[in-house]
């Protein structure tokens, strides 16, 4: 504003990030940002130094921030503001103690999310990159009978582990292709479930009778390496896994060895342990294992609105206001 009165907050930004939120934060005039001018993550050590004695702190999922961070950031620092809806890279034990709000992106991306779930789901079942492949590398000798064949959604069951936001839009995306019945497991039965027939069940019985399983729950430590080797046991041979929460929810060994083995028949990650991927990950070896670098959320437009409403969430922390998403923890 015009009658900035006092000295500017400050703030560590710790990515280039899109810009309707740098546009908003300087329009606010009442912060001074200190960026981290690159696309690549930033250094450990450089966001430790970065955020001494920063009032606000807009960070994204790929920086840890833990007691270190908060302890290199001093007592001023008032506000966390992640571009992401995602919130485990928070310890939220040590930021509550420490009186800091904290502002997230729910809502804004659980569209284009949805999305790309339905499209790796599809990917996946339909064995798109093998096709892609199979027309470049002059596999495609003819039609044939039996050649690519995978499994479709019409008449099947789909298990969402997790209707949540993107649960939900992952569900109404996926019954027009006629889906026969929706089954989700979670800690609570949903009210909400009812708009697609959801019909709440244990995680056993989700896991023996989809066709499509599709994991989109928060990561935490009731979740953490939920999908392991017993998981997948119990499974359909023919069944499709897909990944679109938090890599860690999956045990990528139990999960290797149940693709290898024919366990299960195919499965599409749009997040791993670590990020990215090593190339040589075993993994990436299978021609059943879609891999893609989480880009759940990534529409130009998405990523916009993401930035915009983070900036605000900054500004509300700052100025001891309203948040737009204020996380409650
Ligand atoms: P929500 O909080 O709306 O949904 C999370 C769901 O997880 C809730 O419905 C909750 O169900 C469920 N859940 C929590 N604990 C468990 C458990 N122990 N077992 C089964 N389900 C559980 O969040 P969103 O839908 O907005 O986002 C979900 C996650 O998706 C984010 O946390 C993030 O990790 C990931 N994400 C990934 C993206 C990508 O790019 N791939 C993009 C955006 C988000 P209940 O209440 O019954 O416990
Ligand atoms: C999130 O927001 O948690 C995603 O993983 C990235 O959009």
């Amino acid at each position: 504003g015009m009658h900035t009165v006092g000295k500017l907050m400050k703030v560590f930004v710790t990515r280039r990030i899109p810009q309707e939120g740098m546009k908003i934060l300087s329009a606010a005039g009442v912060c001074e940002v200190s960026l981290w001018d690159s696309e690549e993550p930033v250094p450990r050590t450089e966001l430790l130094k970065g955020v001494q004695g920063a009032q606000g702190l807009l960070c994204l999922l790929s920086d840890k921030i833990d007691t270190e961070v908060l302890d290199a950031a001093g007592p001023n620092l008032k506000v966390i503001s992640t571009l992401s809806v995602g919130f485990d890279h928070l310890d939220l034990d040590e930021i509550k103690k420490r009186g800091i709000r904290v502002g997230y992106t729910p809502d804004v991306l659980t569209d284009a999310t949805a999305e790309l779930t339905v499209a790796l789901l599809l990917s996946t079942a339909r064995r798109l990159p093998e096709g892609v492949e199979e027309v470049k590398n002059g596999g495609w000798s003819s039609w044939k009978p039996l050649w690519l064949c995978g499994y479709g959604l019409s008449g099947s069951t789909v298990g969402i582990i997790g209707l949540g936001r993107i649960g939900m839009a992952i569900a109404k995306r996926l019954m027009p292709f006629g889906v026969k019945r929706l089954l989700y497991s979670g800690r609570t039965a949903k009210a909400y479930a009812a708009e697609v027939n959801g019909e709440f069940v244990p995680l056993d019985t989700l896991l023996s009778e989809s066709d499509f399983i599709i994991v989109s729950c928060s990561l935490t430590p009731e979740t953490q390496g939920l999908c392991d080797k017993a998981f997948f046991s119990k499974m359909k041979n023919t069944a499709v896994f897909v990944n679109s929460s938090r890599g860690a929810v999956v045990n990528q060994e139990d999960l290797y060895q149940a693709l290898k083995n024919g366990q299960i028949a195919a499965a599409g990650l749009d997040v791993t342990t670590p990020e990215p991927l090593p190339t040589n990950h075993p993994l990436l070896t299978l021609k059943n294992c879609v891999v893609l670098p989480h880009i759940g959320s990534a529409t130009y437009s998405t990523r916009g609105i993401m930035s915009d409403l983070a900036a605000r969430n900054l500004l509300g922390g700052l100025q001891g206001t309203d948040m737009p998403s204020e996380l409650k923890f």
